[in-house]
């Protein structure tokens, strides 16, 4: 096994004062890894490290197998970062920093200008081009940042927060497109972020950080399974008419866990999937069940149960 990322005891301290600690970080050829956790939890001090821009206390982390403190320049070699907070020349297009980013890395116009032209046409900013970037909302320069780090073909790419300050529909496009790089063009991917639900669906695994600590980590659905623990199955069911003794009710069926509700939906949390006893005690209260259905656990779920165990 290849590994893109290796840190071993990872730590970092800022005047004794921790921000990363002990940190094991394993990271595949190809895969999509989600950084998760909290503010201060230490996600942007771990990239930092990784990429040489900061040195770490003790522990070392390997990129492609080159260190990152000692060999910094092979690191950013095959690696394209994009930092929480971007900044791009304000009077340049669009077209022009790209060109600008590329002359950077060392390639020519002449190799640059259809490879700008394609990413362009990718990150959906082909008819804007050759407006000055002074004049992008955030989610237009989030796009152009992503497009800048894939000037130079890296093999792995770093997004801090790449969908932060951005609305549901830009987030879901800029997610959509990482997936896209990451599948079309085997691309390994380390993002970080704290909008959990939205980065749940593209990611292959998620590490989560709390306190410079990773506390759980894997696929959404194993991470799922071990929080759930005895409870199996989440129902969600609509009823009718929901009254409160209905809670109670359902409370007392045997194998039933937690019972929550919002306007008419209830969501129980059961050790088996127990359809029949709750549809039967819904109907004995005099309403009807409308619609019944399970479903898994969300990262949000788990992520808030890792941080109530503390
Ligand atoms: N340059 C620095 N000097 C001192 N302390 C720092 C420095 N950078 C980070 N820290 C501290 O290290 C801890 C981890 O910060 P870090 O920026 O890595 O968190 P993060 O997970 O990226 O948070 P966010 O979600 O807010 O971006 C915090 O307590 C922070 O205050
Ligand atoms: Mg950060």
């Amino acid at each position: 096994m290849k590994w893109v990322v290796e840190t071993t005891d990872l730590s970092k301290f800022y005047d004794g004062i921790k921000a990363v600690e002990r940190l094991n970080l394993r990271i595949k050829e190809g895969e999509i890894y989600g950084l998760l956790g909290p503010n201060g939890a230490g996600k942007t001090t771990t990239i930092l490290m990784l990429l040489g821009l900061t040195e770490p206390t003790s522990g070392k982390a390997l990129v492609y197998g080159y260190n990152s403190t000692t060999e910094p320049l092979k690191v950013k070699r095959v690696t394209g970062y994009l930092p929480e907070n971007v900044g791009f020349y304000e009077d340049l297009t669009a077209r022009e920093t790209l060109r600008y980013i590329a002359r950077l890395n060392g390639i020519p116009d002449k190799r640059s200008s259809s490879r700008i032209d394609e990413l362009l046409k990718v990150v959906g900013l082909h008819e804007v081009a050759d407006w000055e970037v002074g004049k992008f909302s955030r989610g237009m320069r989030q796009r152009l940042g992503i497009a800048a780090v894939l000037v130079k073909d890296p093999k792995f790419v770093i997004l801090d927060e790449p969908t932060s300050g951005i609305d549901p529909e830009g987030a879901r496009h800029i997610l959509e497109l990482i997936r896209k790089m990451s599948r079309e063009q085997n691309i390994t991917v380390l993002l970080s972020s704290h909008l959990l639900y939205q980065v749940q669906r593209i990611c292959d695994r998620v590490g989560i950080v709390s306190e410079g600590h990773l506390v759980a980590e894997g696929s959404v659905d194993q991470l799922g399974r071990e929080t759930a623990g005895e409870s199996r199955a989440i129902l969600e069911v609509q009823v009718e008419d929901l009254k409160p003794e209905l809670l109670d009710s359902i409370r007392r069926i045997e194998g039933v866990r937690e019972v929550s509700s919002s306007a008419d939906i209830l969501s129980i949390k059961c050790d088996r999937d127990l359809r029949r006893e709750i549809s039967k005690v819904i109907v004995d209260s005099g309403t009807l069940p409308l619609q019944i259905r399970s479903r898994d656990y969300t990262l949000e779920e788990i992520y808030i149960r890792y941080f109530q165990r503390g």
